[in-house]
């Protein structure tokens, strides 16, 4: 299957649009982990930034994946990808952000960073996959080791649970955050 064909040509790359400062989270989630990660790396973004201390341009987006917009991601300069692995691939409603945004933005982020956070019972390879794929194909730049975050959930009460990530999980998304946070600050 062919996710793009990279035009040699092209030359309307993200470094020729004009473009704030922004780390864009987008997130989905159905028990809680991966809303809680996409929040604590949102905190370890805020971290850096004030850290740093950046200005008001510069700034860290925590977004729906039902919510998120072409608009949304041509506006951003990193991106960080989190959600749950659902039946060995990535859930639905980040698959359908995908799906939105795919060709509204293709050739237009080439180059700029991402990184990706699958929450996930025992596995969570596919999800991870699936992602890595894409932006591979928006043309990319993975700049950290996806995070794969496991709850050890197998039965269908414990799948079904509301979660709470470990703190040692949550500092790791934090750092996730604070690493993309600094290539754009
Ligand atoms: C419908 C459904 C399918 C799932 N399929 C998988 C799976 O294929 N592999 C896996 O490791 N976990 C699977 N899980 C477990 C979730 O990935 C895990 O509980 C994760 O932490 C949920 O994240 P969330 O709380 O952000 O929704 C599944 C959960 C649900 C509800």
């Amino acid at each position: 299957m062919v996710i793009s064909t990279f035009p040699e040509d092209s030359t309307d790359t993200a470094t020729d649009n004009q473009r704030g400062a922004t780390l864009l989270i987008v997130w989905h989630s159905r028990t809680g982990a991966a809303r809680q990660m996409a929040e604590a790396a949102r905190q370890g973004a805020m971290d850096i930034f004030e850290e740093l201390e950046v200005g008001p341009q510069t700034r860290c987006i925590l977004s729906q994946a039902a919510e998120t917009t072409p608009d949304q991601m041509l506006q951003a300069s990193a991106y960080l990808f989190c959600c749950p692995e659902n039946l060995a691939s990535m859930s639905g409603a980040m698959k359908e952000f995908f799906d939105t945004c795919y060709y509204p933005v293709l050739d237009r982020i080439a180059g700029l960073p991402y990184a990706l956070m699958v929450s996930a019972g025992t596995d969570g390879a596919g999800a991870v996959r699936q992602m890595q794929r894409i932006c591979t194909g928006w043309r990319l730049r993975e700049v950290a080791e996806p995070l794969l975050i496991r709850s050890g959930a197998q039965t269908p009460e414990a799948i079904l649970a509301p979660k709470r990530v470990q703190e040692t999980d949550l500092d790791a998304c934090r750092t996730m955050g604070a690493t993309l946070a600094a290539l754009i600050a």
